[in-house]
């Protein structure tokens, strides 16, 4: 008898803690599918660095009251600061690598939103800062004729030209605007890389995670060894033959160019 009362007390304390909690911790109110929806209103710096470390992933478009922090984030420096200190680190290791006796080793390079800068797109109302999708036509109209550099990475990637690696460019853009494309990079103040890689009619349907591990991966079986990839989305740092060394640019705006 004594027993089971204390079973039933014990029993009864947990039940009461347990719905306690519930009433104050969000955790346990699972069950939402998107991100920033009405369930969990999610905080806006900690969306933005849950997308940088890939801990929210296969979003769309930001929470719409995320866009005058997206837009106070991109335009008011911290977003420069970021890729500042991402290159200063970037650059340190590749000074400081101990180069390959037998492969090739490159760095590689992501164009959009890495090299080149679309951010006065992505402030259009065509895109509001995330709140709508992006897709490609538009996108890389614009990029191929009012592509800004981003500068960080500009000097990021003449230092480890200088340290003595190849440089392979690779990117989802297609192939049938390759010329506009260089010409886009060369007015940005980008020259000497070894490849260019675009995306071809073999590579329809793929997706960026697909496409590009593929590449990447011929490119290993070529003898290369990766030692630096930058890119704006873990589509470009994920799946196969990542490289030595990954360096994630911010991107809070978009999760990927859509067809
Ligand atoms: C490039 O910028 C100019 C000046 O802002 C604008 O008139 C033009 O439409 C832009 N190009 C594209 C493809 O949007
Ligand atoms: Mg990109």
């Amino acid at each position: 008898m004594m027993r089971l009362s204390l079973l039933v007390f014990v029993a009864f304390t947990l039940l009461s803690s347990s719905h306690a909690d519930a009433e104050f911790n969000p955790i346990r109110q699972l069950g939402r599918r998107s991100v920033g929806s009405d369930d969990y209103k999610v905080n806006c710096q900690s969306f933005r660095v849950g997308v940088e470390a890939n801990n929210l992933r296969d979003w769309i478009t930001i929470p719409t009251y995320c866009k005058s922090y997206i837009k106070t984030y991109l335009q008011k420096n911290q977003y420069s600061l970021d890729v500042e200190a991402i290159a200063v680190e970037a650059a340190d290791y590749a000074e400081s690598l101990q180069k390959d006796i037998f492969l090739k080793d490159i760095w590689v390079f992501d164009i959009e939103e890495t090299l080149l800068s679309n951010l006065g797109y992505l402030a259009s109302s065509s895109v509001d800062f995330g709140t709508q999708q992006v897709y490609a036509t538009p996108y890389y109209e614009w990029l191929t004729s009012n592509a800004t550099v981003v500068p960080a990475i500009l000097e990021l990637y003449n230092a480890v030209v200088e340290n003595g690696f190849e440089i392979v460019l690779l990117s989802e853009a297609p192939e049938s605007i390759g010329d506009a494309l260089v010409q886009a990079l060369q007015n940005a103040g980008f020259s000497g890389w070894t490849k260019l890689i675009l995306k071809g009619d073999a590579d329809n349907g793929k997706s960026p995670e697909e496409y590009k591990s593929a590449k990447r991966t011929e490119l290993v079986n070529l003898r290369y060894r990766i030692a630096g990839n930058v890119g704006d989305q873990w589509s470009d740092l994920s799946g196969e033959n990542v490289g030595i060394r990954t360096f994630k640019v911010p991107n809070p705006v978009y999760n990927r160019i859509w067809d």
